[in-house]
């Protein structure tokens, strides 16, 4: 069975490293909570080099029923952990809503620019 979505977890120049004000990230923490998330077979999951819109760093993007989800400042574990519940409910529920700890962080990119302006 083909993978529903991915998720992408920059690791580029300014995300996952503390030298651009961004929190460190974790990869092998990041990783196990993926694992344990129960999403393998259904959403794939891999760090990227940048992923673009660096002014807001460690940006996840998420891609689930050919919808792109952006994400600024996953800097903790447990957004991470948040974002993953979530992408286990619209696996089952396209288009169920965010969570507001989710939609504050969330934004929309299509390529262009350097990303989202800070808040
Ligand atoms: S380094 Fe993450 S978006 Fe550029």
């Amino acid at each position: 069975m083909a993978d529903t979505g991915l998720i992408f977890a920059c690791f580029g120049c300014c995300c996952g490293h503390t030298n651009n004000g961004a929190a460190r990230i974790v990869r092998p923490a990041t990783r196990r909570a993926f694992d344990a998330a129960g999403l393998q077979g259904r959403v794939r999951f891999a760090f990227s080099e940048c992923l673009g819109p660096c002014s807001e760093a460690n940006v996840v993007f998420v891609y689930l029923h050919q919808r792109a989800l952006w994400f600024k400042r996953v800097n903790t574990l447990d957004l991470f952990e948040k974002l993953l519940a979530y992408v286990r409910t619209a696996v089952d529920a396209p288009g169920a809503p965010l969570p507001e700890e989710l939609a504050a962080r969330s934004f929309s990119w299509t390529g262009g620019g350097l990303g989202p302006a800070p808040a």
